[in-house]
């Protein structure tokens, strides 16, 4: 077996945990959710989902991570192998966990070459002033100019595409130490004193109006507390915003040490999250809008989804501030160094699908899997509602699904007495083991709960659509799931070789 990169710094090894994490969904999907379901009420699901699932399995990737990595497996087929004898079973399940990464990646990768480009267009002043009637509905006129619509790119948001690509086809390249890692060394500092500096400027816009705007953001609506579509959508923010579920966080450990304190990096990688959403995320882009639009425009900023907060309120918002272009700047360069930290977590699984299982040398498993992340990105930029459709299944109802198999088969199935013997092993803090069945059994209840809300209430109202651009995005992903269920079964054959 050849031996595998490891992190090569604690401090490393956990900058790039937080890199993994920390992403779009911390700086724009976060406050737009809170500010669409419920203001304050919002944040007790959200915390319920957060101890209940997010601690749970975040704890669980990194032992399983850890554990299947020291025996060469990083990828979830390969993981999930490692664990059950490598069944054909075991494995074909895991290229669901391939799966999920790879289908969020194609779209995510996309929304990240935007940031860059407008970070760019800010810089050069190439982002027209803004109007000042403060109607929002005509601050995003400059914009069109870029993309007609999301899936109408012009040349240049084309061309931002293409560096994305290349970007992270570079760091990737380089490797676990020398790209991943030194890549979130330097980013996970500069994204951290950028969150902060912004954060700051929005709440004292109008002579702090932005600081009223937090508050009003965190406005307790209980009547909201009854309706399971608030329930499921914190959970489902949960899952991404940790990046769960989908066997990210587990290929990252398994590129730890063989004696590496799981729990404490666990912890660390939930809390620093944590810290950046609540604290950073919901300072910037809503009081932003409050401020310079007042309460009423909030909730119809927030209807139309993060994009129109994060891509057309700000940059006009912050424009009209001195120094308004370097402002805007900072806040995409923000976005893109979250994004981009998160998108190499993203396709990290696929690279170590094909070097572990598919014994392909490291550079071969990077340009395999961005030829492979680069079509799908292609087909985000170019086919309309590719991108909602890949969220909806990808970035929502196959985390409940994954996250649901997780807990079932590495504790129950394998067993709490074995995956408490793991996960006890070199931790700071051993936890007593009924803790693991109260806290394991209320998180299998929970995700039960939620996977029965989600079939029954939003699975039909969506599946009773249907248009050819719908059945491109579905048969782009069931493809790619036999793809990968393929290599699933194919690659057995190079286990122990
Ligand atoms: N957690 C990231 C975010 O908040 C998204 C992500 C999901 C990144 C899964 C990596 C893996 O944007």
């Amino acid at each position: 077996m050849q031996k595998r990169e490891t992190w090569a710094t604690r401090i490393g090894l956990v900058f790039a945990a937080a890199g993994n994490a920390i992403g779009l969904g911390n700086l724009l999907r976060f406050p737009s959710k809170v500010a669409l379901y419920g203001g304050g009420a919002f944040i007790i699901p959200y915390f319920i989902s957060f101890f209940l699932l997010g601690i749970p399995l975040m704890i669980l990737e990194w032992t399983i991570g850890r554990y299947a990595g020291s025996k060469g497996h990083g990828s979830m087929i390969g993981i999930m192998g490692e664990f059950f004898n490598h069944s054909y079973l075991a494995r074909i399940i895991g290229s669901l966990g391939v799966a999920i990464p790879f289908l969020i990646v194609c779209y995510y990768i996309y929304i990240e070459s935007w940031t860059l480009g407008f970070a760019f267009l800010s810089l050069f002043q190439k982002l027209p002033l803004p109007t000042q009637t403060g109607d929002p509905q005509l601050m995003m006129m400059p914009f069109l100019k870029f993309y007609k619509s999301y899936t109408q790119p012009s040349f240049w948001a084309v061309l931002f595409l293409i560096i994305t690509l290349v970007i992270n086809w570079y760091i990737l390249n380089r490797g676990i130490i020398r790209g991943i890692e030194i890549t979130a060394k330097i980013g996970i500092p500069a994204l951290l004193l950028m969150g902060v500096f912004l954060s700051f400027v929005s709440l004292s816009i109008n002579d702090w109006k932005g600081l009223e705007g937090l508050c009003f953001i965190f406005k307790p609506d209980f009547s909201r507390l009854l309706d399971p579509q608030v329930w499921v959508e914190a959970s489902g923010q949960i899952f991404f915003t940790l990046s769960l579920a989908m066997g990210a966080i587990a290929t990252y450990a398994s590129y730890v040490k063989k004696n590496e304190d799981v729990l404490k990096t666990g912890l660390y990688t939930a809390g620093l999250n944590e810290f950046v959403e609540i604290v950073i995320g919901a300072s910037i882009a809503i009081p932003a809008a409050f401020a310079m639009f007042g309460a009423s425009s909030i909730p119809e900023l927030a209807k139309e989804g993060t994009f129109r907060i994060g891509f057309m309120s700000m940059p006009a918002i912050l424009m009209a501030l001195p120094f308004g272009s370097y402002l805007s700047f900072i806040w995409f360069f923000l976005l893109f160094i979250a994004a981009l930290t998160s998108s190499l977590a993203l396709s990290q699984p696929l690279v170590a699908l094909f070097e572990d299982e598919l014994k392909f040398p490291r550079s071969k498993a990077v340009n395999v899997s961005m030829i492979m992340i680069s079509i799908g990105a292609f087909f985000s930029a170019f086919v309309p509602d590719f991108l909602d459709e890949l969220d909806f299944w990808a970035g929502t109802l196959f985390l409940i699904v994954f996250g649901f198999i997780e807990i079932l088969a590495f504790v129950w199935i394998f067993g709490v007495e074995n995956f408490y013997r793991e996960l006890t092993r070199d931790v700071f803090f051993k936890i007593p083991k009924t803790m693991v069945y109260i806290f394991y059994g209320a998180s299998s209840i929970f995700i039960g709960v939620l996977f029965y809300f989600w079939t029954t209430v939003k699975l039909p109202e969506y599946l009773g659509q249907i248009s050819w651009n719908l059945i491109i995005s579905r048969g782009f992903i069931i493809t790619s799931l036999l793809i990968l269920i393929l290599i699933a079964i194919e690659s057995k054959k190079y286990i122990n070789s």
